[in-house]
Order: C-alpha cells, then structure tokens, then sequence
C-alpha cells in the first residue's frame, strides 16, 4: 500500500519535471528502480529509489522459545478453560497432535474456528514467576510498515516487554512494555501512542490499553507502527513523501523501525483479580493464537527484490552495491563512500549508485594535470575536469588539439605536451601528428609547413613560380621578380612580357610605326640577367 503510493507520487514527479524543465521525457518503461528517458545521448536508464514491496514477514522468521521446554503437553496436564475457572478438564499432550500446541501454530493460517495456538504450561511453580521469551529472527534487517499485532488466546499477560534487536540478537532494547499498572509493574507513567508527536515518535513507553482484562473480547495487542507514521504522513497516511522525506534525513528514525529480531518477553499471565487463585493454578498460563509481522526487507534504497533461499533473506542488490542488505559498494565501485539511496525522487533524492573506483580505471587518475574529478551519472564514468598542462582526455591522457606528446617525457611531466608551432600560412590547420609535423598546403614542406618545394616561392606562403631567371620565363626583355612576376619593358605587358602594350589597347601601326623596336639589345638584357640584377628596369 505505501509503496503504490510511493509510486504515484513519483510518476507524478517525473511528468511534472518534464514539463517544466527541458528534461528529458519519461518514456515506457518505469518500475521502482529505473525510468527509461530520452535524452540527447538516447535512451538511457535513470536510476532511482527502489525498495523490496512490504509483505507477511512470520514466513521468513524463526522462533525460538525461553526456557526451551515451557511449551505444554510434555509431560500431559490439564488446565482451566479460557474465563471459566472451574471447567479445569482441558488437556494438553504434546505427543497428541489434536492436544498438542506447539510454537508454529501462532504462525499458521488463522481464521478457522476453534482457532490454532501455542500454548504454554501452567503457573504450577507459584509463587515462582512464570516468564516466557519468544524470539522471533529473521537473520536479516527488516523495515517493518505496519502495526505488530499479537492475538492471544488466553487472557492479556498482566506484563510483558516487546523488544527489538538490530544486531542479530547480540543487544536487545525495548520497543514497549504493557501492563495493567505501569507504575507497579514498570515504574513508568502510563501512556497511550496518541500522547507522543513527531518530536516524541521515538520515545518507549508503557501502555495500559492492551492489560486490562481476561474477556474474550479483549485479546489483541498492537505495536503502533501506522499510528507513529501518522505524526509524519497524516492520519490517513496519504502525504508519504512527508514520512519518506524524514526518513531520508534521520537515521534515527530510519532505526526505529528497522530489526533483524523481536522478542515478546511475556512476565506475568492473566490474572484478572487481584489476587492469584492459588487453589486452581491451572488458570494461569499464556496462549498465542496468531502473531502478525508486515515488513520488507531492509535493502537500503537498493533494491526492490529480496529472495529466500536457503532460509535466508537476501536482497537482489542493484546501483552497484552488494551485501544482505545492500550495504555497501561492490569490489570496483567504491569511487566514493557507499550511501543509502534516497526514498525521493531527484532533484530532491538520488539513487547514490556506487561509482567505479579510481583504481579500477588507471592507477593515476589524471596524471597530475587535473585534481578534480566528476561522476557522470549517465556515462557512470568519472572524467577529470579541467585538465592543465594542454593536456585533454577523460584521465587527461591526450595532448589537446595542436600540441603532440614529448616522446622524452613522461605521462605525469609537465612538458608532455608540445605545441606545434604549424606556420598559419604553409598549413592546413594547426594540429600536428604524433612526432610534430604538420599539415601541408601545396607546394609546400617541412615538419612546420614553413618550406617550399621545387618551383614554388614563399610570398604569403608557397606560391607555383610564374618564372625565374635562370630559365628566362620572361619575354621580350621583361625580368622576373621574387619569381612571382615578370617587369615588362614599357612596350610590353602580359604576365611573361609576351604581349605589345599597344596590341592590348588596339592602338598598333597607326602613328608610331609598328611595334616600338626593343629597346637595348637581347645581349644587354641577357648581360643584365646573368650580373643578377636585382634593381627593375624602368624604361
Ligand atoms: C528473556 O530475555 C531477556 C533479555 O532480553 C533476559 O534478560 C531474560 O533472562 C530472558 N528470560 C528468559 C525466561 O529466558
Ligand atoms: C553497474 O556496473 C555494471 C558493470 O560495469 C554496469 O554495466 C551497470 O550499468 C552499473 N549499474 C549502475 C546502476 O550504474
Ligand atoms: C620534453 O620533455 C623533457 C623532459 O621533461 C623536457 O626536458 C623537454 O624540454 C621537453 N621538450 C619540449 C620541447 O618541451
Ligand atoms: C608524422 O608525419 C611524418 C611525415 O608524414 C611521418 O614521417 C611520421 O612517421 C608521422 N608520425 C606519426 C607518429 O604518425
């Protein structure tokens, strides 16, 4: 029941989220762990609180009783009938199974008339008190989610204790002492759970509600769980999240109901007078016709399913945490220190799943170069931020884009990282490879890209040469410059001299006769050439 509610109040979260902030939308799949979402990486699992469904926790527990042989019918006696003291013919005979009333019967199926119970001896020692334990262990950390209740088949014991333990039987506290006078039996003011508040929800106390009388009317006895919830949840127990928000936050809360074992420490029988009928002992005995105990398994936040096998309750534990009840981070996942998943939703909770341990994935996280690293949730990865030195990667491994690894240091030195140093003009782009070499344009060379090859010139970078002197590209007297370009005696133009200026300009033959004869001779031009003048002619 609390866990569909749970649910709902969880669904509703995620739809309104979606709405509301650019999250991604929740898509098929949901249970109580993980959502499938959309989000610009795809699909991805999103993880989220999950616990074990609350169910009839006597299936799972073994009982042991104090002393062991208090359990009647062995030897046979007879005792009185249940509030009628002179009808003293009943029997009891462990080896009958009809007059037999061993242990298990409070566990059975109840609701058939006559009903079954465990049946004690009777108070035949008197005045030395009878006192029966019963121990009830599960070998397991339960939560327990609603009331314990106790159906006696004889009268109300005058006394009794119910206590917890939370390791295994090692130490015991009370949960609760009943009686029909705290004050004397208990030297506690008697109390009722409706006196208590949130702020006194963990306080034990003595109640006289559930002592009073030997009808037949009167033969349960409660352990106030729903009532106790109620301080957070409301009388109803609709506002769960108000009671899964204060369980997240106080451990001590989260304790109160949780145990691995019960004991009823039942004192004194059902006397109901004031005095013990001495003359018919056989009155006095305890009956317990049926013991209720709803609960889940304890997984901390970390599983929904928890299986019996071998007698033993385990929990199937998810987030990458492992142990009966969760407790703790598997072997490789211990990246930060285990802790209980939360019971809300995220922003407010998170699932707290255990994240790979650094060792795991490298033996130097970020080589020096980053001391600070972050979980990403849906990668479960952890990546360096920040990584110094131009170094990139998730361990800061790489060289960033235009520097390459000094192949004479080491992975953690300061300088394993070059620049490039690419010329802007002779390369590609400014990243290098593996031993520092660049990129090249066309027509150009060198690890840098500051080189040209043959017939090409540096002008801006590597330029095609257009001519060069020893080959004497240019026409008609025209010289090469810086083999970019030819200077043209003033009669003649085109990128080599090849052109009369006058043909350009359809002005030929008109009135300076054909063609201005070259001015200097090819001898002097060729003379000129060859001293390498470097100075143009001007003409
Ligand atoms: C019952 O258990 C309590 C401790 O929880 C112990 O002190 C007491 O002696 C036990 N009584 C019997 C009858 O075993
Ligand atoms: C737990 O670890 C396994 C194995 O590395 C991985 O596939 C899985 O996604 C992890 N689970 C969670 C909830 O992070
Ligand atoms: C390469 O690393 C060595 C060792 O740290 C260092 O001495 C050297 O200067 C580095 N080379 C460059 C170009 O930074
Ligand atoms: C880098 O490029 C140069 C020239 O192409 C080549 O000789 C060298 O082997 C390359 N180095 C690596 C690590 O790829």
């Amino acid at each position: 029941m609390y866990l569909s509610r749970f649910l709902s109040i969880h669904a509703l979260w995620v739809t309104v989220s979606s709405v509301m902030q650019p999250y991604p939308l929740v898509w098929g799949h949901y249970d109580l762990c993980k959502t499938q979402i959309y989000t610009e990486e795809g699909k991805v699992w999103d993880y989220m609180a999950c616990q074990p469904e609350s169910t009839d926790m006597t299936k799972y527990l073994k009982v042991k009783l104090d002393p062991p042989d208090i359990t009647c019918g062995d030897p046979p006696e007879t005792f009185c009938a249940m509030g009628n003291p002179y009808m003293c013919n009943n029997e009891c005979d462990a080896s009958t199974p009809e007059l037999a009333h061993p242990p298990e019967l409070m566990f059975d199926f109840e609701g058939r008339h006559p009903s079954t119970f465990w049946q004690s001896a009777t108070w035949k020692e008197y005045p030395k008190p009878l006192q029966v334990n019963i121990t009830l262990s599960w070998s397991k950390t339960i939560e327990l989610t609603d009331n314990i209740v106790i159906t006696f088949e004889s009268g109300r014991p005058d006394q009794m204790i119910l206590e917890k333990s939370l390791d295994y039987g090692r130490t015991w506290q009370p949960y609760q002492y009943y009686a029909t006078d705290c004050l004397d039996a208990f030297h506690m003011d008697p109390k009722s759970v409706k006196d208590l508040s949130q702020h006194t929800v963990l306080e034990i106390i003595c109640t006289e509600e559930y002592s009073t009388g030997y009808t037949t009317n009167s033969k349960i006895i409660h352990f106030e769980i729903k009532d106790r919830f109620a301080f957070f949840a409301g009388p109803r127990l609709r506002n769960m999240a108000s009671l899964y928000g204060q369980l997240d936050t106080t451990k001590k809360l989260r304790d109160f109901f949780t145990v691995t074992d019960l004991r009823i420490r039942l004192l004194r029988p059902a006397v109901g007078e004031i005095f013990v009928d001495e003359l018919h002992l056989a009155r006095y005995f305890y009956a317990i016709s049926d013991i209720k105990v709803r609960g889940r398994c304890k997984c901390n936040l970390h599983a929904t399913v928890c299986v019996y096998d071998n007698s033993k309750l385990t929990c199937e534990c998810e987030h990458n945490t492992t142990g009966p009840d969760c407790g703790k981070c598997k072997k490789n996942y211990q990246g930060r220190p285990w802790s209980p998943g939360s019971y809300l939703p995220i922003p407010k909770g998170t699932a707290n799943t255990c994240i790979p341990s650094i060792s795991s994935i490298g033996n130097c996280e970020c080589f020096g170069h980053s001391n600070r690293c972050s979980y990403i949730d849906l990668l479960n990865t952890v990546i360096c931020v920040s990584c110094k030195h131009n170094t990139r990667g998730q361990h800061c491994e790489l060289c960033r884009l235009g520097y390459f690894r000094n192949a004479s240091a080491q992975l953690d030195d300061e300088n394993v990282c070059i620049e490039c140093y690419c010329n802007p003009l002779g390369s590609i782009h400014d990243r290098c490879n593996g031993s520092g070499f660049c990129e090249c344009k066309t027509g150009t060379t060198g690890p840098k890209c500051d080189e040209c090859l043959p017939g090409n010139s540096w002008h801006y970078g590597c330029q095609p040469n257009v001519c060069d002197n020893e080959l004497l590209h240019c026409q008609n007297g025209g010289t090469c410059h810086n083999n970019v370009r030819c200077l043209c005696p003033a009669a003649y133009t085109g990128i080599l001299c090849e052109k009369l200026r006058c043909e350009e300009a359809g002005s030929c033959g008109s009135d300076s006769g054909q063609g201005a004869p070259p001015q200097g001779s090819p001898a002097l031009l060729l003379l000129t050439t060859l001293l390498g003048t470097a100075s143009p002619l001007v003409f």
